[in-house]
């Protein structure tokens, strides 16, 4: 009796590891047959587009992750899925560990204009082929597909010292507005009211903060039809006010995107410790005193205490989440289903941004490994996207205006920060109203 328990006992613990270590031996073989059957897409792209270092078929590439880390649904057919998915899987740190730069390292603004300088900037007209649909799509969409590879262009109008200038003191708040070369009546308007360039004082003559203004210009486009000469009238201006940026590419909806990129690189090289970048349009009015207060009073809290960290993910704005892609053909912000697939990350609205400098510097480094896409907001988003850092939503944003009855009460812009869209006239008037403080509201 004793005995045959006894037995049953050593059967059993006998029996239970091999079992165990049988199943572990099927899981093992099943899973192996999985991973060798298993083949990564190989998309068929044309190989100057994949950053220096690898190419697709010299087998330098880590394998397909079975699991993805930054959100790599490969979508087949696609465009800008494909190559996010290609670029996403070279520099996935996890995967390829050191031998690529980790996004956080190094701020250097040079190795990338390296990488990307190889690349010869010029139509390629082998990305015709990778949509199946190019010869339907609309002018600027094949235009931005011809071209997307392409992200490095010549600055003909510089502004080297725009941070270091008279006083070397660091920049409080830098407005950077988006402008077209004719706009030449929104610029003068923007200087004279919301873009004054120079420290602005608090109304009590209490604190004072140091602002300075650039205009984002590329060459006008002449796709469109004759231009008169403007140049002379430009070169003027740029020597009068020394605010304009100008860069060697057309200026055009779908090429917005590369105002940001090529500012974030102009930024990282001349004016890396700027607190507050404001980015906007040539068409929106700000209240400048209210949103340096506001900035004033961020900096203040997100620094309090040993907070170093404080402003590295600092971005606010008129947020939009889960916008889709417009998918009607006709209109201008047509993105066809073979370029583009799933829903927008969550963006703050193009009209005005503020982000802190910080993050700027995050954005120029993350930019790099991110895909081109035609519509700069939605690309604002998808690096935001990348870098782990949400947009905050200011109600304060109005880029979709104020109702119409109350646009021309001072008191409506009493909690205003920033609104779309003013013409040069209304600037000057609406900023001559709002000097008087009104005294009921
Ligand atoms: C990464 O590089 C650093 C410095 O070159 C080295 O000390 C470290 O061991 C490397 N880590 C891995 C995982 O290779
Ligand atoms: C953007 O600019 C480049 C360089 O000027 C040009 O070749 C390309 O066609 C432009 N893209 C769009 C969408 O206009
Ligand atoms: C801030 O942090 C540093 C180290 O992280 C520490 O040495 C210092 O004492 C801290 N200061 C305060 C005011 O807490």
């Amino acid at each position: 009796m004793a005995r045959s328990r006894c037995n049953g006992k050593l059967l059993c613990l006998c029996l239970l590891p091999c079992v165990m270590v049988s199943h572990l031996l099927v899981y093992i073989m099943v899973s192996v047959f999985v991973a060798v059957s298993y083949s990564p897409p190989v998309p068929q792209l044309p190989l100057h587009f994949i950053a220096t270092g690898a190419s697709a078929n010299s087998g330098a590439l880590a394998s397909h992750p079975v699991r993805p880390f930054w959100n790599l649904r490969l979508e087949d057919g696609a465009l800008w899925n494909r190559l996010q998915h290609i670029w996403d899987r070279e520099h996935n740190p996890i995967l390829r560990g050191n031998s690529t730069r980790s996004t956080s390292q190094s701020l250097d603004a040079d190795q990338p204009q390296e990488m990307i300088k190889s690349h010869a900037c010029e139509q390629d007209k082998a990305w015709a082929s990778h949509l199946p649909d190019f010869n339907t799509l609309p002018n600027q969409m094949k235009d931005f597909v011809l071209s997307m590879h392409c992200r490095h262009y010549a600055i003909l109008v510089d502004q080297p010292d725009l941070c270091a200038g008279q006083d070397s003191e660091t920049p409080f708040l830098l407005m950077a507005i988006k402008s077209q070369i004719g706009n030449f009546e929104n610029r003068q308007a923007i200087r004279e009211t919301w873009g004054k360039s120079g420290p602005i004082q608090e109304g009590g003559g209490g604190r004072g903060w140091l602002v300075r203004t650039v205009f984002l210009l590329a060459r006008q486009d002449t796709e469109t039809g004759p231009h008169p000469d403007l140049n002379a009238l430009l070169k003027l201006e740029s020597s009068t006010h020394k605010d304009i940026l100008l860069w060697d590419f057309k200026d055009s909806f779908f090429n917005l995107t590369l105002k940001d990129v090529l500012f974030w690189n102009w930024l990282s090289k001349h004016c890396p410790q700027v607190h507050f970048i404001f980015k906007g349009d040539d068409d929106v009015f700000v209240r400048t005193k209210a949103l340096l207060d506001y900035l004033d009073q961020i900096r203040v809290e997100k620094t309090r205490g040993n907070k170093t960290k404080g402003l590295v993910d600092f971005v606010v704005g008129d947020v939009i989440a889960n916008a889709w892609p417009n998918r009607q053909p006709n209109t201008k912000y047509y993105i066809p289903e073979s370029f583009y697939k799933g829903t927008y990350p969550t963006y703050p609205g193009g009209g005005g941004v503020v982000y802190s400098g910080a993050l700027a510097m995050r954005l120029q480094e993350v930019s790099r490994w991110v895909s081109l896409f035609p519509i700069d907001d939605v690309f604002l988003g998808m690096c935001l996207h990348r870098l782990g850092v949400p947009p905050t939503h200011h109600s304060g944003f109005l880029t979709f205006d104020l109702p119409e009855d109350v646009r021309d009460k001072p008191c409506a812009y009493h909690n205003v920060l920033l609104v779309h869209r003013r013409t040069p006239k209304e600037m000057l008037t609406l900023w001559k109203e709002l000097q008087v403080p009104p005294h009921e509201c």
